[in-house]
């Protein structure tokens, strides 16, 4: 039984658990193994309390999806980072457990992000994926992303190349 919601502040621990399991289960052979080993569930969880718990704070839109009363996957989005973007929303990160991936939560979690930025009146969408990442853009590609441009970025020491998938028109976005 999946339950997707807003995310509160009570959630921050939950959230920083998904997103350190992820960057282990997603990046190896991508970032560093010292940096993904030394990822700490304390100053995770410390960003995430400061985030959620400040309605001014960039990153303070977040949604998780819950099994069984446990959040497994989690997306949160807003404004842009980069002013001269090209786009007025950003979904800044989406992350599930490898364990229940596949199952329809991804889009849940992206429907949901797209949602909340019309809301906002924020009317397209960009996401920065890793370019080695192939799995993530294939998901990308299917959830109807447009590859706008890359750019470079260091993460443990190691230069990586980012790529942005662009969603123009947000109004258009299919739940199924
Ligand atoms: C990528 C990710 C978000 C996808 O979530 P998911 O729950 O596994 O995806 P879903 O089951 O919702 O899939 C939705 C659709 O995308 C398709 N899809 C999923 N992954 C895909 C891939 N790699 N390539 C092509 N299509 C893909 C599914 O087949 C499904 O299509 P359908 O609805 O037409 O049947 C998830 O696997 C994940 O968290 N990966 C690791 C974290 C990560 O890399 N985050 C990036 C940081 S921004």
């Amino acid at each position: 039984m999946i339950a997707i919601r807003r995310a509160t502040v009570d959630d921050a621990q939950e959230i920083a658990a998904v997103h350190i399991t992820a960057w282990q289960e997603t990046y190896p052979g991508i970032v560093p193994d010292e940096f993904l080993k030394n990822l700490s569930m304390e100053r995770r969880t410390e960003r995430w309390t400061a985030s959620l718990s400040d309605p001014a704070d960039l990153y303070h839109r977040a949604i998780v999806a819950e099994m069984d009363g446990q959040v497994v996957g989690f997306s949160n989005y807003g404004p842009p980072q980069e002013k001269d973007s090209g786009f007025d929303g950003e979904l800044y990160a989406i992350y599930i457990l490898k364990s229940v991936q596949g199952c329809g939560i991804g889009r849940m979690l992206m429907t949901e992000a797209a949602k909340g930025l019309l809301e906002l009146g924020l009317n397209s969408m960009l996401v920065w994926v890793l370019r080695e990442n192939v799995h993530e853009r294939g998901f990308y590609e299917r959830m109807g992303g447009a590859y706008v441009h890359e750019k470079s970025i260091v993460i443990g020491g190691k230069e990586l190349v980012e790529v942005a998938y662009g969603w123009r028109d947000l109004s258009r976005w299919r739940v199924g």
